[in-house]
């Protein structure tokens, strides 16, 4: 997969990628991460990147020339159409493991994180494929919903996790929160690990964690389980 990131904060970015899987990932190929400075493309001997809203009010909006001009050269230099060109704004849709799935599959993605009040509407029109929130809050700006979606899906690509079963069974992938884990020590502070964890008996294990994923799942996510999970409420 290859990434191109378009921000206002760089540095804000880089640290997080250059860290444990997404860093990994990106080590054994799996994944290209690229991050681009807005300002590289902005107006001027000032690079300028954002003026004031047409209409008044407060903040600033981005300009459409810098990431028209950022857009194309990504393009060109990347040769192809790229498969979606998201923006991540609470407008959008959000995201959720169904749509990180999606997403995953694709092998060219350019993600704009916006900033201040966000960007000219006519970017979002003409150039943007999708627009993608992170959730029912408003940030800053587009950076680190930017990075909770490289997250989601650079873990689900193939290689990129040690196990090859793990990212499945997280929590979402089937629609059930994931069972609770223990490890060593057995027994700690007057708390033990169930027996059957330490028993050997696989089969038990795995009608556990199920039994244990249900039980969690309806009682603190009821609005995941499919009917045939559905308690009665009578
Ligand atoms: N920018 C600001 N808030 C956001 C959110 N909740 N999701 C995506 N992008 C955002």
């Amino acid at each position: 997969m290859h990434i191109d990131l378009i921000t206002v904060l760089p540095n804000l970015v880089r640290s997080p990628l250059d860290h444990s899987i997404l860093q990994r990932a990106q080590e054994k190929g799996l994944v290209e991460i690229h991050v681009h400075d807005l300002r590289e493309w902005g107006l001027g001997s000032y690079r300028q990147i954002d003026d004031l809203p047409y209409g008044g009010g407060g903040g600033m909006v981005l300009r459409p020339e810098p990431l028209f001009a950022g857009v194309a050269s990504l393009q060109k230099d990347l040769g192809q159409p790229y498969d979606e060109i998201i923006y991540l704004t609470p407008d959008g849709e959000t995201l959720d493991q169904p749509l990180a799935n999606r997403l995953s599959l694709c092998k060219n993605l350019l993600l704009i994180a916006g900033h201040y009040k966000g960007i000219d509407q006519r970017v979002r029109d003409a150039l943007v494929t999708r627009e993608v929130s992170i959730g029912d809050y408003v940030l800053s700006g587009g950076e680190l919903p930017a990075l909770v979606l490289i997250d989601a899906l650079v873990r689900l690509l193939p290689g990129v996790l040690g196990d090859a079963n793990s990212a499945l069974s997280d929590s979402f992938q089937d629609g059930l929160l994931d069972a609770p884990a223990y490890t060593r020590p057995p027994e700690f502070k007057g708390m033990s690990v169930p027996d059957v964890l330490t028993s050997g008996d696989h089969g038990a294990i795995l009608s556990w964690r199920e039994e244990q994923r249900t039980e969690k799942t309806q009682r603190l996510r009821p609005d995941l389980l499919p009917p045939e999970h559905e308690e009665s409420v009578e």
